[in-house]
């Protein structure tokens, strides 16, 4: 048996300039996609795969998303003695086990490898995930349950990984194929932010990964990266070849939406947003209309 998978590390430090004026007062994980912060989806998509820690990695001004996870005691009493049970069960759905997330802060902007090393304690000597809330991805099943049953399966390092356009590959990690088993490949090297000449393949990196432990040793080098950055790609990297655990690219089945930028975020909400049992059928109306509409000028 492997040992089991239940400590995921939420990197949350970023400054989120992509997202200026919003981020100058709210950290963007708060940033409302259809009726939730994106950090909601991260949490849901990670107790899904059963996930029981939750380690945050902050920075100064992230002030508003630790609050967010405390329990809204008043308004549960309000809702409860009014009736809306409805909304009740909205709110506590988000309520969290107390003790299960925990913050850790990155006190300097050294790179997304830093932020995670900063997490080494809390992890210690076990297998864990890490998840970008950035990325957000409409699977069923979600996306880290894939992964983990997958990790079932092979162990190793697993990263969430699917084709981009070439032209792109300077916006990801690219990983070079192996030996390709279909749902998943063997990564032969990896590469942080290559400029898109230097790679043969197009499998970008999207920001779900389980990793062992020995990942964490190799941070402890703090060896410089992509943009003078420490790279966690870099790290997980220094585990192929001889001595080193394994390390896979996992095809996942869904769709992923890069909420870090904006036109990514405006896809995701109308993606959401159609598919929302509610107003899906009055969006896609409206959807219509305005592209009809825009063609005629
Ligand atoms: C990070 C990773 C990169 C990955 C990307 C996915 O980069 O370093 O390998 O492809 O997330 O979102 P960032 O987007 O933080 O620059």
């Amino acid at each position: 048996m492997r040992q089991r998978v239940t400590k995921a590390i939420f990197p949350v430090a970023g400054m989120g300039t992509r997202f200026l004026p919003a981020t100058k007062s709210i950290p963007k994980e708060i940033m409302t996609l259809v009726d939730r912060p994106l950090v909601q989806y991260a949490i849901d998509e990670a107790r899904a795969a059963g996930i029981k820690e939750f380690i945050f990695v902050t920075s100064r001004g992230k002030g508003a998303l630790e609050d967010y996870f405390d329990h809204a005691h008043q308004l549960e009493y309000e809702l409860r003695t009014r009736g809306k049970f409805d909304l009740l069960k909205i709110l506590e759905s988000t309520n969290m086990e107390s003790g299960a997330i925990a913050y850790v802060r990155q006190h300097k902007a050294l790179g997304l490898g830093h932020a995670i090393w900063c997490a080494r304690r809390l992890i210690a000597d076990e297998p864990f995930a890490v998840m970008l809330p950035d990325d957000v991805i409409a699977a069923d099943p979600p996306c880290l349950r894939q992964m983990i049953e997958a990790y079932e399966d092979i162990g190793g390092n697993i990263i969430a990984s699917m084709e981009v356009p070439r032209e792109r590959a300077s916006a990801y990690g690219i990983l070079e194929v192996s030996e390709d088993f279909g749902s998943y490949f063997s990564v032969d090297s990896m590469v942080e932010k290559p400029n898109p000449s230097e790679v043969q393949s197009n499998l970008a990196i999207i920001g779900r990964y389980i990793l062992t432990p020995s990942v964490l040793a190799n941070l402890d080098r703090m060896q410089t990266g992509a943009g003078g950055e420490i790279q966690l790609t870099d790290a997980i990297s220094q585990e192929i070849g001889a001595g080193g655990s394994k390390v896979y690219g996992f095809r996942f089945t869904g769709q992923s939406f890069d909420c870090g930028s904006k036109i990514g975020f405006l896809k995701a909400t109308v993606a959401f947003g159609l598919s929302d049992p509610h107003f899906g059928a009055d969006l896609r109306e409206y959807l219509q209309e305005t592209v009809a509409r825009h063609h005629d000028h």
